[in-house]
């Protein structure tokens, strides 16, 4: 890669500011809110933000092809590149005003994540990420926590819209982590959880059946700050993969022994 990312990032970036300004303004306002699922939320905001960096995308880069959660599957097959967008991570969150959501933004080229981009409007905190470049958050670069041994650990997780369907499922890896670890919170949005992995808030998270634009962006941000992702076998994490798991180098293989030894139970 060139310094073709210098102009990718400008756009995310841009693209990520105008949705934060939408979800800044919508904060305190009443919540238009409709169901995809008995508990799976999308609220105007979420659509709003979406086709506000859609438009900024493809005003920037008009032959790309762009996937975002709402409403947005943009297929251009002679092109290497695709945006991968969740315009509000956290939308349950929103909904509620609990203070913890975001926007993420990822570019892939020839389904490799080259650029990355998390922002919590709120914090005005930016996490951003180019491949083999390192990671940030608001200009300053970040680094995944030193902690060892799960025994220190603090972890994050969250839980699939089929959660009451699934719950004792969920819970058997959640309590194995437990049991084993200092503290596990569930924040509510999975890409935020991603890039406080990479700058050291959390040494570890785990989810089941998140989707490319939970995880395009944070899982580059992860990687870039020096942390390690999979699935729960310790295999490559794919973005289509039904099992994520991110932690800081040292710890990732012990994660990884306690939640393969949870799916091995289920399958036994
Ligand atoms: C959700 C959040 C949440 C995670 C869910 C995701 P959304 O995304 O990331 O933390 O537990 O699995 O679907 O619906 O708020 O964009
Ligand atoms: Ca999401
Ligand atoms: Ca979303």
């Amino acid at each position: 890669m060139s310094n073709e990312w210098v102009d990718y990032l400008r756009a995310a970036w841009q693209a990520a500011n105008a949705a934060g300004e939408i979800i800044r303004a919508n904060w305190q306002q009443p919540k238009n809110i409709d169901y995809k699922g008995a508990i799976d939320l999308v609220t105007s905001v979420d659509r709003e933000c979406e086709r506000k960096i859609v438009r900024i995308i493809q005003e920037n880069f008009p032959g790309h092809s762009i996937l975002a959660e709402e409403e947005t599957n943009v297929e251009a097959p002679q092109s290497p590149y695709r945006w991968i967008i969740d315009p509000l991570d956290g939308t349950t969150n929103f909904a509620h005003g609990y203070p913890q959501l975001c926007v993420s933004i990822a570019l892939e080229q020839n389904s490799e994540i080259i650029v990355g981009l998390v922002y919590d409007p709120l914090r005005r905190e930016c996490f951003r990420a180019v491949r083999g470049q390192g990671a940030t958050l608001n200009g300053q670069p970040i680094q995944t926590s030193p902690v060892k041994e799960l025994d220190k650990a603090l972890l994050a997780t969250g839980f699939p819209y089929d959660h009451r369907e699934h719950a004792d499922f969920y819970l058997s890896y959640f309590k194995a982590f437990m049991t084993r670890c200092q503290g596990i919170r569930r924040n509510g949005a999975a890409a935020l959880d991603l890039c406080y992995v990479a700058c050291g808030r959390l040494d570890g998270f785990w989810e089941l059946k998140l989707k490319p634009w939970d995880i395009a962006a944070g899982a580059l941000i992860v990687g870039e700050a020096g942390g390690k992702l999979s699935n729960f076998s310790g295999a490559p994490l794919l973005l289509s993969g039904n099992e994520s798991l991110a932690a800081n180098a040292q710890l990732h293989e012990e994660m990884v022994r306690v939640a393969s030894a949870v799916t091995r139970s289920h399958v036994d």
